[in-house]
């Protein structure tokens, strides 16, 4: 009898915690609406039947830091930047992948948020639906289903003042350097403009639909991923290597992209009657890690190679006969291509706070959701 009723006032106390924990965690926002590729994605490829098993990620090692060590579909070794942005904003996690949902609970969890998410997708409706992934989420497919919702839900008050959060292009700029034979376009400029094109209509497509307020990360330096350095460093590419030791031409791109968005932004911002925004400079933070290792604010030592993966840079693709490093924390890339949760997390904590100038333009994520 004793330790039963020890057992039920431990069940008892357990409710009375995760109360008061939920009274204490006043969400920021209503709700997060996240859209993008695999860097926000918390599992919509799961659901997606021709999605290619490279642009899966919910199986063993991924997840081998979250919640009972589960794959879940996020592309990291725990949370990836959507849920530590959210938990920042918080909320427990990454609103689920609205894949994931059942027609009858869409507009419940339009109250708290849904993440559109797609690992492989990008600004271009073609990037991911060829031979990279097979099929995936496209951002018009992501737009389209918030905007239908929202029309349903008819919240507007609500979604204007949640948080739009979104982290796409890089995609787009792997496809384009990686692309071979007659079908590639190789004109940058014009690249670049049909990527601006795309963003421009999406953010407005957003906004149309009640959204006001927009988290927007910049691609990185794309050029710096394992998986690209291997091809940089690759003796039968003759492909150009920068000072950072990364393919030339990604981060060209890159760089040239990031201009583009900030302006476009501005401009948007100066349109649209009551669109603010938050604009990550992703490349600047790139740079201060790589510029920084000498400090000791975080713990990377290995800043160009995978943690899980074999080959050159650990290039070769995260599977669970692939091996492991043994300290995640140290790594600031968990894969091929992707941060790990360690890197996210700093980059989450600059979006969110950063009161330097350097990496969030005009102003930062906790401002947005205050304004
Ligand atoms: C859910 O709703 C969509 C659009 O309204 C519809 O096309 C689809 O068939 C529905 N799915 C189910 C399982 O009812
Ligand atoms: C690339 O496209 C731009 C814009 O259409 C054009 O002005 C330029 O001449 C093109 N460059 C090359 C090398 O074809
Ligand atoms: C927010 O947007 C409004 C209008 O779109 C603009 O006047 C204002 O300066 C913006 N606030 C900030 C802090 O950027
Ligand atoms: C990193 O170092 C380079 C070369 O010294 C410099 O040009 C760049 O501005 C630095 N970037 C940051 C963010 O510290
Ligand atoms: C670095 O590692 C130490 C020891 O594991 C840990 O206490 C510290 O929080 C880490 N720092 C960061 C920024 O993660
Ligand atoms: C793992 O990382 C922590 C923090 O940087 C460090 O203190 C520890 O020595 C590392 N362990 C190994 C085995 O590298
Ligand atoms: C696992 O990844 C390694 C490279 O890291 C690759 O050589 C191997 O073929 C992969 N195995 C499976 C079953 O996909």
């Amino acid at each position: 009898m004793a330790s039963r009723g020890r057992a039920l006032s431990l069940v008892a106390l357990c409710l009375l915690l995760e109360l008061a924990l939920q009274g204490a965690a006043e969400h920021l926002v209503p709700a997060v609406f996240v859209f993008g590729d695999s860097m926000v994605d918390v599992g919509n490829n799961n659901f997606i039947e021709k999605c290619d098993i490279g642009c899966q990620a919910n199986y063993p090692p991924f997840g081998i830091d979250y919640l009972n060590h589960k794959p879940t579909g996020r592309f990291s070794n725990g949370y990836n930047m959507a849920d530590q942005l959210a938990q920042l904003l918080q909320f427990e996690e990454s609103p689920p992948p609205f894949l994931s949902l059942s027609n009858e609970s869409l507009s419940t969890r339009m109250s708290t948020g849904i993440n559109f998410a797609s690992g492989g997708s990008g600004l271009l409706d073609v990037t991911g639906n060829g031979p990279v992934c097979t099929q995936v989420f496209s951002m018009p497919e992501q737009v389209r289903s918030f905007r239908s919702l929202a029309r349903m839900w008819g919240r507007a008050d609500l979604i204007s003042k949640s948080l739009i959060f979104i982290n796409t292009g890089s995609n787009d700029l792997f496809e384009y350097t990686d692309c071979k034979g007659h079908r590639c376009k190789h004109n940058d400029t014009e690249f670049l403009h049909s990527l601006m094109a795309s963003y421009t209509r999406f953010l407005k497509d957003l906004y149309g639909a009640g959204a006001k307020k927009f988290s927007v990360v910049s691609p990185s330096l794309v050029g710096c991923c394992p998986s690209q350095r291997a091809l940089a460093h690759n003796p039968k590419n003759h492909r150009g290597v920068d000072n950072h030791g990364c393919l030339a031409s990604a981060n060209d791109l890159s760089r040239q992209l990031y201009p583009m968005i900030a302006s476009m932004l501005h401009d948007l911002s100066l349109e649209l009657p009551g669109m603010n925004y938050s604009l990550v400079d992703s490349i600047k933070m790139a740079e201060w890690v790589f510029n920084n290792t000498a400090t000791p604010s975080y713990n990377f030592t290995v800043l160009d190679r995978a943690c899980c993966g074999s080959g050159v840079f650990g290039a070769d693709g995260c599977n669970s006969s692939a091996p492991l490093c043994q300290n995640r924390s140290n790594y600031l890339f968990w894969d091929d291509y992707h941060p790990s949760d360690a890197a996210s997390g700093i980059a989450a904590k600059l979006i969110f706070g950063d009161t330097t100038g350097l990496f969030v333009h005009p102003i930062n994520v906790q401002q947005l959701v205050e304004l």
